[in-house]
């Protein structure tokens, strides 16, 4: 291949160089460079012990907890322990006012007493292999992106179809290094999960939006778990015969405290990330996305929280929708912050200068990336331009933005079905009357008409004219540009706004219901908008995306082979990832220094009646007058710690291991300088947010009183 030719004409640079703690390493290789690495920081296990197909090892405890979150197993009994973040939405399903867990906290005092959750599952991992060869079996070079995808996705199909014939496994094919390597993962999925306890969210969510993302933090956040099996230990639906599971392998737990500089380690399914991305698209972030989306942003959360102050009922109906706008807003904040502090585009650019360099001198006029960077110049503009219309279209009818008319979307299906396929129509129509009531649960008009208001003016003010939806015309002639009285008249007409009128409309579904449905104007506004995204984003942005993504697929080999023998790690992609580094406290903003760890003491200070996310409960407040803390009877209660893993969303719940693989955490989040690791890695900077185990020991012993599960776990003291 012609850049293995290169290889022997390159200079070798070393530009970027990973520091200790950057990657997100792929278990099943850690073999050699990696382990060694983690070795010399002071691992005392080997690569086997992480992962292998021959024997139990740590893999085998660490699960995907439902669809976003990570899990490990604490017991030969099944029982699994992730965050009360991850956990929240099981949490709040089983509770009503009369029986509020949300509030109260929940703990099972054996295991009748355990509650089932209907949709939760989790994920084990059984092996990964490497099939890149399979995947691109058979495919011409002369194909072009686009065609070689569909060609790429029949072929993992196959693979995967094959992978688990007569077995009860799933299978899932990723790429890796931007499609310059395919893994085959192998997955046992467990359907029958059980509530086992939760703190209180006063405990389990203590700072609320306020400390999310930041350091110091003093919020317990954990919730516990039991997987069910059938008696052959395999996966089955819920039954009440089912018994608890019996892993394979489940960690010990370290009660022997941490300090400053030990080794930690982390398993677990970060989301995604974009190392590699060219200056191009930080740029592009920093310049024209992120000042936009958190503008939005800034405009939905002030408008929600202005209905909460003045009704508490608002505030809770409003109290997740607020908490998911808010941790990606404020995720954005602290990534521009971080990415400008540390110069990003600049590091980028020089990068990419020597790059480019070494392409020029190789005297090759026809060099495989002589054409990347020409390209990427050209194409970001266009990029830009659609990824911020897409954007825009995401917050207007997604993400809690115009909820109204986002809702009136989802009885599209219905109607389309309703003329030409009645059976699935008489599905969807159970499904839309289903969603009423969870809709309007937690739904408040008044609020909706004002950030409908609000966003509409937004979208028309920030995008060019091509890509206003008719409506805007409309509302230019027939209310002389007032969108205020738009609103107002199409939510006086609508049957959206009035449930118990779509309810009836529903009840007995006929021809005038269609018809009334089909001409309602909030579901019109709905068609307008989608049909600006069908016809003038969608296609657009896509196209460019993947002509990006043929770019960065070409970019990410030159970097390995400019760089060739330096070990990269691939971006993350939900799948399973070790990441290490150490117990360490770090620099904040000028003249601030932070310490590695906090304690209950710290949570007792930010204690304050007046605001609901930092009310301490009295029994918490009790032990901790005692210093009531059971095997911790010391005079201080370790809460939360820091560490230079790198992490990102989905890391949640992750275990953090000690030197000896023993569990000494939980992660739950990053701190907020460091947030902009999910572009760029600074050491100095970037910390994983840990739950310390100890407090979880101590809650269970002495606030939750459920012994029995400290006496099914491996507690080493
Ligand atoms: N920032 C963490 C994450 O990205 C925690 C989010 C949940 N906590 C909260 N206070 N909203 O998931
Ligand atoms: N809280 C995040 C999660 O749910 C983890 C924090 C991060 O992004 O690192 O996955």
């Amino acid at each position: 291949m012609r850049f293995k030719l290169l290889l022997t004409i390159q200079l070798l640079l070393f530009s970027i160089t990973l520091t200790a703690e950057e990657g997100m390493w792929i278990p099943s290789l850690l073999k050699g460079y990696t382990i060694e690495q983690m070795q010399k920081k002071g691992f005392k296990l080997n690569a086997e012990d992480i992962y292998s197909v021959n024997k139990a090892c740590l893999k085998d405890a660490v699960v995907i907890f439902g669809n976003g979150c990570t899990a490990e197993l604490i017991s030969d009994k099944g029982l699994i322990i992730t965050n009360h973040h991850c956990g929240f939405e099981q949490i709040q399903k089983h509770s009503t006012q009369s029986r509020n867990y949300l509030k109260d906290g929940f703990w099972a005092q054996n295991q009748q007493e355990e509650l089932i959750n209907p949709d939760l599952t989790v994920t084990f991992l059984i092996k990964m292999e490497d099939v890149t060869d399979s995947v691109l079996a058979g495919i011409p070079d002369s194909l072009n992106y686009q065609q070689k995808q569909i060609e790429i996705e029949d072929n993992i199909e196959r693979i995967e179809a094959n992978a688990i014939k007569n077995t009860h496994y799933k299978a899932k094919v990723k790429p890796f290094f931007h499609g310059n390597q395919y893994f085959l993962f192998i997955n046992e999925v467990f359907k029958d999960v059980r509530l086992v306890g939760a703190p209180p969210s006063a405990i389990g969510k203590f700072g609320g939006n306020t400390d999310n993302w930041m350091w110091p933090r003093h919020n317990a956040d954990f919730a516990l778990f039991r997987i069910y099996a059938d008696k052959n230990n395999r996966p089955a639906e819920y039954s009440e015969n089912n018994i608890p599971y019996f892993p394979k392998k489940h960690l010990s737990i370290s009660a022997k405290g941490i300090k400053e500089g030990d080794f930690t380690m982390l398993m677990g399914y970060p989301g995604s990330t974009n190392q590699y991305a060219p200056s191009h698209h930080i740029h592009m972030l920093l310049d024209q996305i992120y000042p936009e989306l958190t503008n939005i942003r800034k405009e939905k959360l002030s408008i929600i929280d202005s209905y909460q102050r003045k009704d508490e009922e608002i505030q809770i109906k409003y109290a997740v929708k607020y908490a998911k706008i808010s941790n990606t807003y404020k995720r954005w904040i602290g990534e521009q912050k971080g990415l400008k502090k540390q110069k990003a585009i600049e590091a980028k650019i020089k990068y990419e200068q020597e790059i480019k360099n070494w392409i020029n001198d190789s005297l090759d006029e026809h060099h495989p990336y002589k054409d990347i960077f020409p390209k990427y110049d050209s194409l970001y503009n266009n990029y830009a331009h659609y990824f911020l219309a897409l954007k825009y279209m995401y917050e207007l009818l997604f993400y809690n933005g115009m909820e109204l008319v986002e809702y009136s979307g989802s009885f599209k299906p219905l109607l389309n079905n309703y003329l030409s396929d009645p059976i699935k129509h008489s599905q969807k129509l159970i499904e839309a009357k289903k969603s009423i009531s969870s809709f309007y649960k937690n739904y408040h008009q008044p609020l909706d008409k004002e950030l409908t208001i609000k966003l509409l003016s937004i979208y028309k003010n920030k995008l060019p004219e091509e890509l206003w939806p008719k409506t805007y015309h409309t509302i230019d002639k027939k209310f002389k540009g007032n969108i205020d009285h738009f609103v107002n008249t199409i939510y006086k007409k609508s049957a959206f706004t009035d449930s118990l009128k779509l309810s009836s409309l529903l009840k007995n579904f006929n021809k005038k219901s269609y018809l009334k449905l089909e001409k309602d104007p909030v579901l019109i506004l709905y068609q307008d908008f989608y049909f600006v995204y069908g016809s003038k984003i969608y296609y657009q942005h896509k196209d460019l995306e993947d002509k990006i993504s043929s770019l960065n697929q070409q970019y990410m080999q030159a970097i390995k082979v400019y760089q060739s023998n330096k070990i990269f790690y691939p971006d993350a992609n939900s799948t399973l990832r070790v990441t290490y580094g150490n117990v360490k406290g770090y620099e904040g903003d000028d003249a601030i220094f932070y310490d590695y760890q906090t304690t209950l003491s710290g949570m007792i200070e930010k204690d304050n009646p007046e605001k609901s996310d930092f009310k301490v409960p009295a029994k918490l407040k009790q032990l901790f007058t005692f210093k009531d803390y059971g095997q911790y009877n010391n005079s201080t209660l370790p809460l939360c710690f820091i560490a230079s893993n790198h992490t990102t969303g989905g890391n949640s719940g992750s275990p953090v291991l000690n030197a000896d693989g023993h569990l000494i955490g939980i992660n739950f989040d990053r701190a907020w300088e460091g947030v902009m690791s999910d572009l760029m890695y600074n050491p100095k900077q970037c910390r994983n947010i840990s739950l310390d185990i100890r407090f979880v020991l101590f809650f269970i012993e002495k606030y939750a009183n459920a012994d029995y599960l400290l006496k099914e776990m491996t507690i080493l003291k």
